[in-house]
């Protein structure tokens, strides 16, 4: 639990004092507990949540000003570096690295769900071929449900964890055939003797016609270490819709169809997408000053860059460039695309407009630019994004679940109308 202080924040209103408690958590700002407002006959007021601690979490620490974050207290380079996905999965689900006997018996649960009922794979024929795969994932994780009516009772911890455990499993085999689907080719069923990131990129690019087809083990360990970089961020916008979510006491599958629509958004997970997208548009070298100046124009965003907690470097940016370094140079890639980003982002730290706003590359920046040298589409950056990022929802889903909550509600500022007779 939080640490009460007994500091206490005094509100002086209409010549009253409400004293509101203050808290301190292991590290980061103290919270003022501002529920006793309500008495006051005041609501607070914080769109945009610019100053609100929605929850007690003990998953994930971000530090914007320094550009630190932790999950469960690792840093995340050292987890990106020195430990797998799975490994990674783990600690956010249980609060500890898992060790030698801990690892094999989880990779061995995970790959053991990584099917998925035949009859899902008939959803995918009611989509359009030219459907947005972020579309067809919303749709089919949300229908999952419908398969697993004997494990929903939120209750139930056993069922919450089977839960976590599927939906860690069966999102990499859903996102290929997400894929696969939109190109026309045959779905390719996961295998039990290949690892999570060689696995989930075997169902992407493997077809029945090359039965010899192998991943590279460069590209599987740099998807492996992008899905790290993806796992989890605090209170994001997604995040807090799947807390959101299940605070109704909706099931866990209709919650992560929430996130995925949240994180569907360009300002969000959709940036990856965006960024690769404004690379083409800006097209080369010579036009990112004119492009600059359209920015500070307010025409457009300098996508990848900014974040609403980071106003320093995002450490996963740094990771991400130095793998995207990695795998260009193992693939002898030379992208123009990323010498073209290299020069945006080097105007960009250095440009009163984008220090003054504290501006920085975050995670999106250089993401898309590895994942094509993968071959991974433009539109399936975001299901990659939202791949990575769904054991950050379940892990905060279950520590919901695991103590008493309320439903949430906030309330408002209501300008509209007062009330008013209908005149015929
Ligand atoms: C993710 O929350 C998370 O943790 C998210 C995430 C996660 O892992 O879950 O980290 C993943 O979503 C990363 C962010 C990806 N989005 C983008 O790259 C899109 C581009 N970025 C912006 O849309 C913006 O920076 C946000 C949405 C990320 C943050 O917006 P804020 O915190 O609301 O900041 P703001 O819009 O108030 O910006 C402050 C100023 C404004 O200028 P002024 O009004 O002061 O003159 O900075 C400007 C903004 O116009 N600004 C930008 C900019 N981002 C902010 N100007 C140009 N280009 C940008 N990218």
């Amino acid at each position: 639990m939080s640490a009460a202080t007994g500091k206490k924040a005094v509100l002086q209103l209409d010549g009253k004092e409400i004293e509101l408690p203050i808290y301190s958590g292991t590290l980061g700002p103290d919270v003022i507990d501002v529920k006793d407002v309500l008495a006051s006959g005041h609501f607070t007021f914080d769109p945009g949540f610019m100053a609100t601690a929605a929850c007690e979490s003990k998953i994930t620490f971000i530090d914007g000003d320094k550009g630190v974050l932790l999950h469960r207290g690792y840093p995340i380079d050292q987890l990106a570096t020195q430990a797998d996905y799975l490994e990674t999965c783990y600690l956010l689900l249980n609060g500890e690295l898992p060790t030698a006997e801990q690892k094999a018996e989880f990779d061995a649960k995970v790959r053991n769900h990584t099917m998925v009922h035949d009859q899902v794979s008939r959803f995918f024929n009611g989509f359009r071929r030219d459907a947005h795969p972020m579309a067809i994932m919303v749709g089919v994780v949300g229908a999952l449900s419908a398969f697993y009516h004997n494990a929903l009772d939120i209750e139930d911890v056993n069922h919450r964890e089977i839960t976590a455990i599927r939906l860690i499993a069966k999102i990499p085999t859903l996102a290929a055939w997400s894929y696969k689907y939109t190109v026309g080719q045959p779905f390719i069923y996961p295998r039990n003797d290949l690892g999570y990131a060689e696995n989930f990129l075997h169902m992407m690019f493997a077809t029945p016609a090359d039965r010899d087809y192998k991943v590279n083990p460069v590209l599987a360990k740099a998807m492996d270490r992008i899905f790290t970089l993806h796992a989890d961020h605090e209170q994001n916008a997604s995040t807090s819709t799947v807390r959101l979510a299940g605070s109704t006491g909706a099931n866990p599958y209709a919650c992560i169809s929430s996130g995925i629509s949240a994180l569907w958004g360009p300002a969000h997970g959709g940036a990856n997408e965006a960024v690769l997208r404004m690379l083409d548009e800006i097209g080369s070298v010579e036009n990112v000053a004119e492009f600059m100046e359209k920015v500070k124009r307010k025409e457009v965003k300098l996508m990848g860059f900014g974040h609403r907690v980071y106003k320093n470097f995002d450490p996963r940016a740094k990771v991400m460039k130095q793998t995207c370094d990695e795998v260009l140079e193992a693939l002898g890639i030379n992208d123009p695309q990323l010498e073209l980003a290299m020069e945006l982002e080097k105007i960009a730290l250095n440009d009163p407009y984008f220090v003054e706003r504290k501006l920085y590359p975050n995670v999106d920046f250089y993401s898309g630019i590895i994942l094509k040298a993968i071959g991974i589409p433009t539109d399936m950056f975001t299901v990659i994004f939202a791949l990575g990022r769904t054991v950050g929802w379940i892990s905060h889903w279950l520590e919901m679940h695991a103590s008493p909550y309320k439903i949430g509600r906030p309330r408002q500022l209501y300008t509209g109308e007062a009330q008013r007779d209908i005149k015929r």
